[in-house]
């Protein structure tokens, strides 16, 4: 049996603490013949947050917009027997995945509620690391946009609840560049004048496989087909990789791209040397606190060729009670908080991110603060997922690895694409 797999089979969830109740019949510890199952986990109890009073820990990425900071801010002055505190434990989501799986293999009570990407779930989920929030979820759902819900699925049952959701926009400099329709118009534009030209997601991270998977999806690509089988070894892929190498080669994107992340990438831009920023819509509320305020559009990205529909990829972030939490009663009065439809518009007007609420893009107060969010909404609604996986880091790492090493000039096109393949074979076969 692979080793996750076995470690899964293994791990009985016997931990019961306050405000949580044990699925299924009681918590006795699995018997032999029940040993190979999963194991049920604890469940997070709505009516837990009742009465709910102490300390809640947060543990989450690089706090770059500001929302946990506004939000623990705004929970605590309207909870005074309650405390929460957020704690950045990675600048980007690689680092804060590696950090929560750290905390989470320890057994450690530090983190009650981890902020976790879109795309651990499954293995969150699957290795007994979370409370099983499906009472909670369900209860807030019809509020909800159903993808965010879906982010949030493993095996039938929900571990986290949706906090905010994302798709990459493209910013772009109206003095100096058209609005983009398509990435090859894009290219162009930004490879005319020294200024004109594209910073995006190009180091080799979780950040590099979206701002790939962005391309790939608008040219019709895909990595797994509907039956789970890889599907990247065709002309789709050699023919993105080759247009990310040539953006390179004739400075449509600095090289320097290749080392940024997020924030690199929106620090470079704010520097008014460029034309064209592909990132997040939290990046909106940042740039117009610069002198670039009023300068810039927000567009969706563009299609690929014209021809394909274009279609970013799903990425959002959302709360998971840790197995391990001492204090899962305040963790969900915190959730219902942070979830509830007044809340998720300050997450738009506040912080310029995506709500889950779907109500929240049409109240006025957020138009006012977020022109876009009708481009917004349909961005997220457009949105693909990455592929859903137990083993999705070592998917993505099969991704970004062999993508880096296109537009860097190390591997062909033709090589990178047929290694990604037997990559993600492999990284598949260990689950
Ligand atoms: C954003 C997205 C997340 C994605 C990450 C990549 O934080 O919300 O889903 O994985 O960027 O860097």
């Amino acid at each position: 049996m692979p080793a996750r797999r076995r470690r899964l089979a293994q791990s009985v969830a016997a931990t019961v603490v306050a405000g949580v109740m044990l699925a299924g019949c009681g918590n006795q510890p699995a018997s032999k013949s029940e040993s190979t199952q999963a194991p049920a986990a604890a469940v997070a109890d709505p009516k837990s947050a009742e009465g709910a009073k102490g300390n809640i820990h947060l543990c989450g990425g690089k706090d770059a917009s500001g929302i946990h900071k506004n939000t623990t801010a705004a929970f605590n002055a309207a909870n005074p027997g309650m405390t929460a505190k957020y704690t950045e434990i990675g600048a980007t989501t690689d680092e804060s995945r590696t950090q929560a799986v750290q905390r989470l293999e320890g057994k450690s009570t530090e983190c009650d509620i981890f902020m976790t990407d879109v795309i651990w779930t499954a293995e969150f989920a699957s290795q007994g690391w979370l409370l099983d929030q499906t009472e909670l979820v369900e209860g807030i759902k019809d509020n909800l946009i159903t993808s965010t819900t879906e982010t949030v699925k493993y095996d039938g049952k929900y571990w986290a609840a949706p906090f905010y959701t994302n798709a990459g926009l493209i910013y772009y400099q109206k003095d100096k560049v058209a609005k983009p329709e398509t990435w090859q118009q894009l290219y162009k534009e930004a490879a005319k004048a020294p200024g004109n030209g594209l910073v995006y997601q190009g180091k080799q991270y979780e950040g590099l496989t979206v701002n790939f998977l962005e391309l790939l999806y608008s040219a019709g690509g895909e990595v797994l087909d509907a039956n789970g089988e890889v599907a990247v070894d065709n002309d789709t892929t050699r023919k993105v990789l080759n247009f990310m190498a040539d953006g390179i080669k004739n400075g449509s994107a600095d090289r320097a791209v290749l080392t940024y992340n997020e924030d690199p990438a929106r620090l470079a831009y704010e520097s008014g040397n460029f034309g064209y920023q592909r990132n997040w819509p939290h990046v909106y509320r940042l740039l117009n606190a610069t002198n670039l305020a009023g300068t810039f559009g927000v567009a969706p990205l563009p299609s690929f060729d014209g021809s394909a529909k274009p279609s970013g990829v799903l990425g959002g972030w959302n709360f998971a009670i840790s197995a391990h939490s001492t204090n899962p009663g305040a963790a969900v009065a915190y959730i219902k908080f942070a979830t509830s439809p007044e809340w998720q518009k300050h997450v738009a007007m506040d912080n310029s991110q995506a709500p889950v609420n779907e109500a929240a893009y049409s109240a006025p107060e957020v138009l006012a603060k977020m022109p876009f969010a009708k481009e917004l909404l349909d961005s997220v609604k457009g949105a693909k997922p990455r592929p859903v996986s137990p083993v999705y880091p070592q998917i993505s790492q099969a991704i970004n690895k062999n993508v880096y090493a296109v537009p860097s000039g190390t591997a062909t096109a033709d090589d990178a694409t047929k290694q990604m393949a037997e990559e993600i074979k492999t990284a598949k076969a260990t689950f």
